[in-house]
This record gives structure tokens, sequence and C-alpha cells, in this order.
């Protein structure tokens, strides 16, 4: 009886291996450090530059470096550029780490435009920074994508020459004066409704 439950147990798991129905590994992504350095990056902004979001625009530019070989972009379809936390604005910030993993790298997590390779020219793109772009130092980073959607090259602007973004989280001058008048006006209302209680009670 054992041993014949034990078949079955065997076939089933061999149906299964043979099949190939067990789920794959989840796939590691690519790592940045085996990546070609091939596109030359550039952004408008100087470095320590402030930019504000909602109000002021990046030009970003890409083209293949011309140290690389001819050819060597043939296999680039579309480029993608991210924005990236510099390593000041990565400290003690686990969320915004740096890793060579691509498929977990959570420094370059904003993305600011993707499009078909040029081959042979310098693309640019005007990129209005959001108003969701947390204040911080960035730099912007940009992948060369294969057919399949996978990184096959890189560039990048820093981390040296970040530029620095202040976000619209911190409290505007007009909430500030918002907040004031609403404050002033509690303490108001707050006196008329206790004057006009005592009013009442004394009649
Ligand atoms: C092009 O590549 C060379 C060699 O890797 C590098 O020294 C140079 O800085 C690159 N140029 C640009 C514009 O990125």
């Amino acid at each position: 009886m054992a041993r014949q439950q034990g078949a079955v147990v065997f076939s089933l798991l061999a149906a299964v291996l043979l099949c190939g129905c067990l789920p794959a590994p989840a796939a590691a992504g690519v790592h940045l450090s085996t990546l070609p350095k091939a596109l030359a990056v550039t952004a408008s902004p100087k470095p320590g530059q402030v930019l504000h979001a909602g109000v002021d625009t990046v030009t970003v530019t890409w083209s293949l470096n011309t140290t690389e070989p001819a050819g060597a972009d043939a296999a680039y379809k579309n480029v993608k550029v991210n924005l990236c936390y510099a390593p000041v604005s990565q400290k003690d910030r686990g969320w915004r780490k740096s890793e060579d993993d691509l498929s977990k790298d959570k420094a370059c997590q904003f993305k600011l435009t993707q499009q078909a390779y040029a081959a042979g020219a310098r693309r640019s793109f005007d990129y209005a920074v959001a108003k969701d772009i947390p204040s911080g130092t960035y730099y912007v980073r940009a992948y060369a994508l294969d057919a399949s959607g996978t990184q096959v090259a890189y560039g990048q602007t820093g981390p040296e020459a970040a530029f620095v973004v202040a976000g619209i989280t911190g409290i505007h001058a007009s909430i500030k004066v918002a907040a004031g008048v609403f404050s002033a006006f509690s303490v108001v209302a707050l006196a008329f409704f206790f004057v006009i209680e005592n009013r009442k009670k004394n009649k």
C-alpha cells in the first residue's frame, strides 16, 4: 500500500517536473555593472542648481558616445530616461537604495520619458519637473533598451553633477498665510461663542 502511494507521488512529481509546471524562480534583472556606458547624457541644470517642482523644466539630451564603435547601437530600440536620487538624498533611506540588479534598484524610480532610439542622432527631451517629485538631489540616467525591453547600455549625468529639486511638499507661503488666517479665525470664534454663552447664563 505504502509502496503504491510512493509510486503515485513519484510519478506525479515526475509529471510536474517534466511538463515544467513549477513556477520558474523570479528572473533576476540586468546588472548595471555589466552594461556598457555607451550613451552620452546631459541635463540642463548646473550642478547644485535648484529647480522647483511644478514650475521648472530639465532638458535632457542623449546620443551614442562618439568613442563607441560603429554598430554598437544596432540592438537599441528605445531609450528610457529616469531621474535618480543622488547619494546625499539616499542616506538613511532604504527605499531609495541603489542596486546593481536593476530589477531591484530604487534610486532611479522616476521615469521621465521613453522613446524610440534614433541611431546617429542626438535626441533631447524637455521634462517639466512633476509636482510629485519630492525635494532632493538628483541626476539623470538613460538606458538603451533592446526589442525585448531589456537594458543593454546606459549613460548618466551624475551623481557628481547632481541638481536639486525643491518639492512642493514643503509648506508654501500662501498656505502659511491661510493657516494663520484660519487659526486667528478660530480664536476669534472661540471668544465670540464664549461671550454669547456667558450672556445667556447671565440673563
Ligand atoms: C565617452 O566615453 C569615454 C570613454 O568611456 C568617456 O571618457 C567619455 O567621458 C564619454 N563621453 C561622454 C560625453 O559621456
